[in-house]
């Protein structure tokens, strides 16, 4: 194996209007805010597996004890959604928060992604940190501004831009997850590699262990790309576009795996892995992407997760569902593809044919 140059880190990413803060800074941080804070209250919102995994965890690094008042929802995507919202808006409301209440996400996409929202949106907008707790919280959801719920089945359907005060990024939590959700945050830093570093894409897929021990400067390095991106075009009007890579065809194989109660639930990383594996196909096709790092990535991507069965009837739905993305105007589906490792192009249609053949592609 290589032997690669470790990643320069720093303690703090500056990512737009919030700060990502990484290990004991950021609770020396976080102390800090909390001790002089004029907050009125402080609420915790939690998960079933997060309250029981990771409130220990965050409580014993405070280091005074502090009332929070903790809100949990249940753990998984089927809860992201308006309904459990209103829950939360309900409990808040009734603990008596106001325009000065801090509310703390202590949890994976699914609480970063729906507590954000709440806070964004109870009494117009209260302030809000996150502390993910997952692999794909902490290089993803944790930076962008992105917050919202799905709607039905339809991802993130509903939801606003909206920074967290900070943003707490700490390994330890990693400990209690459980392998396919760390394989399934992995799906993302890979992308980050395809998209934007070669040399990062290389040490990923040569990694012979997933250990969250060997993940600080990965996450580091993922969070410091992701913010890259999200600096040069927060409201994703163009370059933005690039982390969608492997999302136009996943999201929408996500969503139909949801909605099919014969079918297994995919995790969020399972599924951007299958659509990373056919976009890189679209990409030989359409934007002459070496055929060769088409089976490299074909490689690392089988090596990691499950094949998943999907027929072509099947995709006619993920097609459609397609439709729905945001990311798509005036009925075309767009992709953002790559022209080679870390050369992204983005605004690419394909049409119905070459899709099919990209599941082709993936199932051989
Ligand atoms: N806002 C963004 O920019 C952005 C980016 C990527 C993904 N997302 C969203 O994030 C969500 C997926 O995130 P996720 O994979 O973290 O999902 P998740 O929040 O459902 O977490 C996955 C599972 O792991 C459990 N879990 C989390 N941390 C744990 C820990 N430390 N120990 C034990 N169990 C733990 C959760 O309870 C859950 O069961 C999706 O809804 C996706 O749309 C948002």
């Amino acid at each position: 194996m290589r032997k690669y140059k470790p990643i320069r880190m720093s303690a703090t990413i500056f990512s737009n209007d919030s700060r990502v803060i990484f290990d004991d800074q950021a609770y020396v941080e976080l102390n800090n805010l909390l001790a002089n804070h004029r907050y009125s209250k402080l609420f915790l919102l939690v998960d079933q597996n997060t309250h029981q995994y990771c409130l220990r965890v965050f409580l014993g690094k405070l280091d005074k004890v502090h009332e929070f008042e903790i809100i949990e929802i249940p753990a998984g995507e089927a809860h992201k959604q308006i309904e459990t919202c209103t829950q939360v808006w309900s409990a808040i409301s009734e603990l008596g928060g106001d325009r000065k209440s801090l509310l703390i996400n202590l949890g994976g996409g699914v609480v970063t992604d729906l507590g954000g929202f709440v806070a964004a949106t109870y009494m117009r907008g209260i302030e809000f940190i996150n502390i993910p707790t997952s692999l794909l919280s902490m290089v993803d959801a944790s930076v962008g501004g992105k917050t919202g719920v799905d709607l039905g089945a339809l991802k993130n359907q509903v939801g606003v831009f909206t920074e967290p005060l900070m943003v707490l990024i700490d390994i330890e939590y990693l400990n209690s997850l459980p392998a396919n959700e760390l394989r399934s945050g992995l799906a993302e830093m890979l992308k980050h590699g395809l998209i934007r570093d070669k040399i990062y894409w290389d040490r990923l897929s040569e990694m012979d262990k997933l250990e969250p021990s060997a993940l600080q400067e990965l996450i580091y390095r993922s969070v410091e790309i992701k913010n890259q991106v999200i600096k040069e075009d927060p409201k994703e009007s163009g370059l933005r576009k690039i982390l969608n890579f492997g999302h136009t065809l996943g999201h929408a194989i996500e969503s139909y795996f949801l909605e099919q109660p014969d079918k297994t639930t995919l995790l969020h990383g399972e599924a951007i892995a299958i659509g990373m594996v056919m976009e890189s196909y679209l990409s030989v096709k359409l934007t002459g992407f070496p055929e060769e790092t088409l089976e490299q990535i074909k490689a690392v991507f089988a090596n990691y997760y499950p094949y998943q069965e999907i027929s072509s009837k099947e995709l006619d739905s993920i097609i459609e569902l397609m439709r729905f993305d945001k990311k798509n105007n005036s009925g075309k589906v767009n992709f953002a593809l790559l022209q080679d490792i870390a050369k992204p192009i983005w605004d690419i249609n394909a049409d119905n044919e070459l899709i099919n053949k990209a599941l082709e592609y993936y199932k051989k």
